[in-house]
């Protein structure tokens, strides 16, 4: 008899990173508060982990953080203004987007040691149970959420998952890369997998896009974990051990929507111009615009 697989219940968002690709924007403020459209590219990824059934979401933040705890908090003088003014659709709005009491956690990461690091931080507060990790600066953008094609996939499969994305193979040294048995299936077992490889070694050109169901059994791993490449602890090398050293199976869950990596500048452009043009309210006066503009600068060759 096969037993049912857990259910994921938390999710951990790690929000600690210096955020150096994005200074001087960053100096003060998170990357993760900086706006695709109108809300911070950390809410459009709380938005999939809720779409997806999470109940208890935990950040892992750092110095000049603060910011991203108040965004998920009431702001009691701005409702009452609202109020006072009548303006209920954005009443609604702002309430709509607030996880309920309780049903956040903040931890503080104290060092940008790596995103291994930043995950470990989270074990006492996900405690024995699997989660799911989202990366924030990865917006992945598609009609179904992408964590809630991942969570379909773990309930056939249970154990570990991760959200990939084929490349151009002359990049893969720039991703995390994993190595599955049929490239061409929507899920796949992964037999191994590498963090940045060196050109021409990499298992295949799928990359790991930024989200990922865990057991917990990863904070051991992580715990012991040596810096890896950018001399940080990277989670895929100790993503890897946990598929070396147990019996836990590993499976791939190809994305096929758009990616934006949000903690680059292009990536972080593009994203707006996608979201902006299919947003209610916005998207038909916004294609004109950029029509227009491509045409008087001739950028159509
Ligand atoms: P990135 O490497 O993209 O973020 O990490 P970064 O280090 O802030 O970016 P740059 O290169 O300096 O511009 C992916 C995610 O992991 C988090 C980041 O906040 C980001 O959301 N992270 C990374 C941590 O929480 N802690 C770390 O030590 C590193």
């Amino acid at each position: 008899m096969t037993t049912k697989p857990r259910r994921i219940r938390k999710a951990v968002f790690p929000v600690a990173g210096l955020g150096t690709r994005f200074l001087p924007a960053t100096k003060a403020m998170p990357k993760e508060m900086l706006t695709v459209v109108d809300r911070p590219v950390i809410q459009h990824v709380v938005d999939e982990a809720r779409a997806a059934g999470i109940e208890h979401f935990v950040f892992v933040t750092g110095r000049n953080k603060g910011v991203i705890e108040d965004h998920f908090d009431k702001q009691f003088e701005l409702e009452r203004t609202l109020a006072e003014r009548g303006k209920e659709k954005e009443l609604d709005s702002l309430r709509r987007d607030l996880p309920g009491a309780g049903q956040t956690s903040f931890t503080r990461q104290q060092s940008a040691n790596g995103l291994g690091h930043a995950v470990w931080c989270a074990r006492d507060l996900v405690g024995n149970e699997p989660f799911a990790l989202l990366l924030p600066d990865m917006l992945h953008f598609s009609e179904r959420p992408c964590l809630a094609d991942m969570m379909d996939a773990y309930s056939e499969t249970g154990g570990n998952l991760i959200g990939v994305k084929a490349v151009p193979e002359d990049q893969t040294q720039n991703y995390g890369i994993v190595g599955v048995e049929d490239p061409s299936d929507q899920v796949s077992k992964i037999h191994t997998m590498v963090e940045k490889p060196k050109r021409g070694t990499a298992p295949s050109n799928l990359h790991i896009t930024g989200r990922y169901i865990l057991q917990p059994e990863i904070f051991g791993l992580l715990e012991k974990q040596k810096p890896g490449a950018g001399n940080e602890i990277q989670l895929t090398d100790a993503m890897l051990g946990l598929l070396e050293q147990s019996e836990q199976t590993f499976h791939a869950v190809r994305f096929d929507g758009d990616l934006y990596d949000c903690g680059s500048k292009l990536g972080f452009l593009m994203a707006n111009v996608a979201y902006g043009l299919t947003r209610d309210g916005l998207g038909d006066e916004f294609r004109e615009e950029l029509k227009s503009y491509i045409d008087r600068e001739g950028l159509t060759g």
